[in-house]
């Protein structure tokens, strides 16, 4: 299973941040946007990603990233030079995927709720040719919706509807079989000028090939895409966190927990952070005991089989 970060697009209703950064690179709270999408993947147990961002931004990807080596991961990078839309990064991925299945998250969306590893596992090691997520929202007309017939089954799935027939978003985490960049390939874009992820779900769902995982009640999932969404959004990190002392999305600890980096490349990396929380976070999670048990608390058991 390939993993793939869509990081690209120009921010515009982000701006004026986001005249000489990319979106993804904004801090949500304590940490880089991009930090919690990679976590998803990384929580997957998906360690070869490619992070497709604007050619401008390339660099400071790399320059936060890396290769992926101190987070146990591989990190690949590509340029989408025009934000022609999320089925495009199927397509400037499709040597990377090669033979593999893939999982595509978009760079602004956060996953956070009891049970999201288990949830998000058990789709991936399903191995059904297409999965997404659908999400209760107040206000659907904003995205991608699906609909479901009295058994459960997809009804129906339309982009940003100005009558949605139901109230279930299709979340920004999309899990596909390898045909994926070949049928990515074959759409038309829409009246906004861009090739829609919606018209590539549909595609699957007219083979019977697309199953929807619910997300439920009590489950948070946000898009940091607006002034708005991504001051809610940091402050639902910042109390979420408060509350319990746990991280979210703190990637050295998913790597240290899952057997990627050493205790000791834990402890390196807190202490080259030790002035802020972030690093004193590491530093304590370096020296804890009964770090087992920890780990079983969040809901993030390494012992949950991991994808191919
Ligand atoms: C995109 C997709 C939409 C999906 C949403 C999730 O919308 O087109 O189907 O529901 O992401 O974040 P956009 O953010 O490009 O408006």
């Amino acid at each position: 299973m390939k993993g793939i970060i869509l990081a690209g697009g120009s921010g515009t209703r982000l701006a004026p941040s986001t005249h000489s950064i990319n979106k993804h690179l904004l801090a949500v709270y304590d940490k880089p946007m991009i930090y919690y999408p990679l976590s998803v993947l990384m929580l997957g147990g998906i360690r070869e990603i490619m992070i497709i961002s604007t050619p401008e931004d390339q660099p400071r990807f790399r320059g936060l990233l890396g290769d992926g080596s101190s987070l146990g991961i591989n990190l690949k990078y590509k340029e989408q030079a025009e934000p022609n839309g999320i089925p495009e990064a199927l397509t400037l991925s499709q040597d990377f995927i090669g033979s593999d299945d893939v999982t595509l998250i978009l760079g602004d969306n956060i996953f956070y709720g009891q049970g999201f590893t288990t949830i998000l596992r058990n789709a991936l090691n399903k191995h059904s040719n297409a999965t997404v997520f659908g999400y209760r929202v107040k206000d659907p007309r904003r995205f991608g919706v699906v609909e479901f017939d009295e058994n459960q089954k997809v009804k129906s799935i339309e982009e940003k509807p100005k009558n949605p027939k139901s109230d279930f978003a299709v979340t920004g985490l999309y899990i596909y079989d390898n045909k994926a960049a070949s049928l990515a390939k074959n759409l038309k874009p829409s009246d906004r000028g861009e090739l829609e992820i919606t018209d590539l779900n549909r595609e699957y769902l007219k083979r019977g090939e697309l199953d929807v995982e619910l997300l439920g009640r009590g489950f948070a999932w946000m898009d940091a895409g607006t002034h708005e969404a991504l001051f809610e959004a940091a402050e639902f990190v910042k109390i979420t966190q408060q509350r319990q002392g746990f991280k979210l999305a703190c990637l050295e600890e998913i790597a240290y927990y899952l057997g990627y980096i050493s205790q000791h490349e834990l402890y390196r990396k807190g202490k080259s952070m030790e002035k802020n929380d972030y690093g004193q976070y590491l530093l304590e999670i370096a020296k804890r005991k009964y770090t087992k048990q920890y780990w079983d608390h969040t809901d993030q058991n390494p012992m949950l089989g991991m994808v191919k």
